[in-house]
Order: structure tokens, then C-alpha cells, then sequence
């Protein structure tokens, strides 16, 4: 049994063979930028109405309890990224923490979530791309601007938005993350134009009724979930990202400071953003209007008279939604390379090129998530990034506690604060989130991770370098 459970030495995960090092060049700034550039995207500017058409005006709640849990799985990540700054994230915590198959388990679970959400994001950067071009005028081809489940053939835009940052990504990790925190502004920007405009036009009639379809499940005449938790499982994908700053732990030049600002800081700040703008946009129009839209924000501004802040809103989404695809991207290729490195995956893979950015994964990656945006449907794919995401979480508040237990003496940069509650507080939360989503996506989700061990099993078991008594 040992084997199955074998750990990697929690002191030896920063120490890494020449070649297959990634340069430390990133500071907090960096980082906070990374963090908000990863979160704030297609949650906040498309799946607040897929949402909104689950719980109604309280969908409001549903962004308090996602945030939530979001907020104690991120003081986790915290301590956990503080004290093995090395990249790979849940995934390397769980392997020397939990052992090395649930370590495969989340590895897998991360490849799923950061895949789907590229390809999530892509596909929520096109609806708003091609409402910004018909705004001037140009009109894209439906069969080239959706995907076939809403009539078209393919999502060409969302495949050429993935290529593009992939090749900003190869082009070297300091420069695209100095441009991100520019476009992160822009981002930012926008959502306070909407806030500005939408909040005076608030209508409490909107508000009622607040909760039509009740806080816990209930499946609807078309037999899916409704309700306040079923849209909180869809709107957690607006509040992850933070995960993906710490894949960056590795390339961090001062970890401890770095990582604990550039976590917590960018996740608060996140939530705080949301609920206003959530209450902005359910009071300025009735939920079931705008939870129709591949465009919610942008609709609700040209609803409200104003054609030119929609055009704004339209223009700093198209321009700055990549910036999560930048993220997750980044995020993706962090753990394909890691899981090389330790043997669980080809070790050809973790060869980084002249700039230090491991290409071979980066174009692997843009052919797959670049293949799934041109036909997938948005709120399917974000359910299954978010089943993905939420078994990470579990793992790394779960390495919190054990780790807290065995060895309570070891120094930690940042202490989660009242671990006994956060940490349990986000295990149960994630695993209500995970029991209120589609039946379908649990479904998926379970396919996955079978096929997942099946390749552990054949392939990763036997060429782990940890097995084979030799250190990655
Ligand atoms: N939180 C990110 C988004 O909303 C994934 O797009």
C-alpha cells in the first residue's frame, strides 16, 4: 500500500535538475495583476446571466455563498503555496501531503479545469467580440460565430483568440504578464462604468419575487437543477484564478511576501467587485431578460439608453478577457510541465525553450482547448472546469489540516487564520458545490478521472520517478 501512498520529501520540491528549472522573475505586483487578470472574465461578464436564469435576483446570494468558499480555499492555498513555492500547486501539495495517487488525481482534475477553462473563457470572449463588431457595423457569419449547438458551425473567433495567446505565452512569461496588467485595468474600468450606470437605474420591483426557485435544488420542467446553489456551482467559475498565481510560485522572486499578497489580496478584492456588480445588473433589469444574453452586461447598458458605454463595456471585454486565458494558459502548461518532471507524464515534456517557457505543452495545449471553444456550449464546459476546480480545492484544504496535524511545528510564512473552520468551511462548502451541479457534468467528471487512473495505472505508476527511488 505504501506505493500507492508514496510522498514526495516536503523539503526537496524546490530543488529541481539544471535544464528543467523555470527562472524566478515575477514580484507581487506581477502577481496581484496574474491574480485579478485571472479572475475577473467570462464568470463576471457572461455567466452571471446563465446564473441569474438558475436562482433569480438571488443570484445575488449565489455570488456570497461561491465567494465564500472561494475565500477560504484561497487562505488555504495561502499557507500552502507559502510554504512550497514550487509550481504545480494543488497538485504538488497534494504529493507531499496526501500521496502520489490522489496528488495524480488532482493533477488530472487541474489538466480538466485549466483546459475547459481556456476554452470557457474563449468562448465568452467571442460572444461579446462579435455583439462589438456588429455594434460597428460588421457582420460575422453565423455559420463562423457560434458553435453548432447555437446554429452555427464553428466558433472561429474563439479559436483565434486561443491561438494568439498562445503565442504571446511563448514569446516569454515577463512581458505577457507586464501587458496583462494593463489590460487587467481595463478590465476593471469597465465593470465601473457599468456599476456607474446601471446602479442609478435600480428598480427594487426587479428584486421580486427574489428566490422563485428556492435555495436548495429543485429540477425545473426542463429536468435541471434550479436554484440558489445550482447557480452558486456555475457562478464559482467567476471566482477562481487565485489557484492559478500560485502555479507561478516558482517563479516568484520572493515568495513568502509575494504569494500571500497576490492570493488574498487579489481574491477579496475580487468578491467585493462581483456582489456590486451583481446587484447593478438585477436591479437595472429583470433577470430573466438578461440572463438570455451571450452579452448581459453589454445588454443591459444599451437597454438603459446607453449605446456607447455598451460599446465601452463590449470593447474592454474583447480586449482584456484574454488576460484569464493568459492566466489559465499559464496555469495549464505549469502543471503538464511539473507532472513531467516528476515522471507521471513524458518527460519530453518538460524541456523549456530558449526563454524558458516550455513550448512543446503551450502549442499542445492551444491545439486542444482551441479544438474544444470552436464546438463546445458555454455553461456545459464552465459546469465541468468548475467539478475540476472544486476537487483541487478540496485536496489543498485537506493538506492544510493534515499538514497542520503531523507536523504542527513546521515554520509557516502565512497561517490561514482559524484553520479548524476555514479549512472544514471549504472541504463541505466545495462538496455542496459539487453535489449542485448538473447530474451530467458529475458524470463527466467521474469518465475523466476513471480514464485518469486507468493511465496512472498503466503508464504514470511505473515511470514515476519517485517510485523508481529517484527525486524530480
Ligand atoms: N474566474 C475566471 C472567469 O470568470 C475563470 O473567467
Amino acid at each position: 500500500m505504501q506505493g500507492w501512498l508514496r510522498r514526495k520529501d516536503i523539503d526537496r520540491v524546490t530543488v529541481h535538475e539544471e535544464g528543467r528549472r523555470l527562472v524566478p522573475s515575477l514580484g507581487w505586483p506581477h502577481l496581484v495583476a496574474l491574480g485579478i487578470g485571472a479572475i475577473v472574465g467570462t464568470g463576471i461578464y457572461t455567466l452571471i446571466g446563465v446564473g441569474a436564469n438558475l436562482a433569480g435576483p438571488a443570484v445575488l446570494v449565489s455570488f456570497l455563498v461561491a465567494g465564500i468558499v472561494c475565500a477560504c480555499a484561497a487562505l488555504a492555498y495561502a499557507e500552502m503555496a507559502t510554504m512550497m513555492p514550487a509550481a504545480g500547486s494543488a497538485y504538488t501539495y497534494s504529493y507531499t501531503v496526501l500521496g502520489e495517487t490522489i496528488a495524480w488525481i488532482v493533477g488530472w482534475s487541474l489538466i480538466l479545469e485549466y483546459t475547459l477553462v481556456v476554452s470557457t473563457v474563449a468562448v465568452g470572449w467571442s460572444g461579446y467580440a462579435v455583439g462589438f463588431l456588429q455594434g460597428l457595423g460588421i457582420e460575422l457569419p453565423q455559420a463562423i460565430a457560434v458553435g453548432p449547438h447555437a446554429g452555427g458551425v464553428l466558433n472561429v473567433p474563439a479559436i483565434l483568440i486561443t491561438c494568439v495567446v498562445a503565442g504571446a505565452l511563448i514569446a516569454g512569461t515577463r512581458e505577457s504578464a507586464t501587458v496583462n496588467a494593463f489590460l487587467v485595468v481595463a478590465k476593471l474600468l469597465a465593470l465601473g462604468v457599468f456599476v456607474a450606470i446601471a446602479l442609478p437605474a435600480f428598480d427594487a420591483s426587479h428584486l421580486h419575487p427574489f428566490m422563485p426557485y428556492g435555495f436548495a435544488e429543485s429540477i425545473g420542467p426542463d429536468g435541471r437543477k434550479y436554484g440558489v446553489m445550482a447557480a452558486a456551482a456555475i457562478i464559482f467559475f467567476a471566482f477562481y484564478g487565485f489557484d492559478a498565481i500560485s502555479t507561478a510560485a516558482e517563479e516568484t522572486k520572493n515568495p513568502a511576501r509575494d504569494l500571500s499578497i497576490g492570493i488574498v489580496g487579489s481574491m477579496v478584492g475580487c468578491t467585493l467587485i462581483y456582489m456590486v456588480v451583481a446587484l447593478a445588473a438585477v436591479g437595472a433589469m429583470r433577470y430573466d431578460v438578461f440572463g438570455q444574453s451571450a452579452e448581459p452586461l453589454a445588454l443591459i447598458m444599451r437597454e438603459l439608453g446607453h449605446g456607447v458605454a455598451a460599446k465601452v463595456v463590449a470593447a474592454a471585454a474583447v480586449v482584456a478577457l484574454p488576460t484569464v486565458l493568459l492566466a489559465f494558459f499559464y496555469g495549464q502548461s505549469r502543471i503538464f510541465f511539473v507532472m513531467s518532471r516528476d515522471g507521471l507524464l513524458p518527460r519530453s515534456l518538460s524541456k523549456v525553450g530558449r526563454r524558458g517557457t516550455p513550448v512543446a505543452i503551450t502549442v499542445f495545449t492551444a491545439i486542444v482547448t482551441s479544438a474544444l471553444a470552436g464546438v463546445a456550449r458555454l455553461d456545459e464546459i464552465a459546469a465541468l472546469a468548475n467539478a475540476g476546480t472544486l476537487i483541487a480545492f478540496v485536496a489543498v484544504a485537506t493538506c492544510l489540516l493534515v499538514l497542520r496535524r503531523r507536523d504542527p511545528a513546521r515554520p509557516r510564512v502565512f497561517r490561514t487564520p482559524l484553520a479548524w473552520v476555514v479549512g472544514p468551511v471549504a472541504i463541505l462548502g466545495c462538496a455542496y458545490l459539487f453535489a449542485s451541479l448538473p447530474t451530467r457534468t458529475q458524470l463527466w467528471c467521474l469518465l475523466w478521472n476513471a480514464f485518469g487512473l486507468l493511465v496512472y495505472v498503466l503508464y504514470a505508476r511505473r515511470n514515476s520517478l519517485l517510485g523508481q527511488g529517484r527525486d524530480a
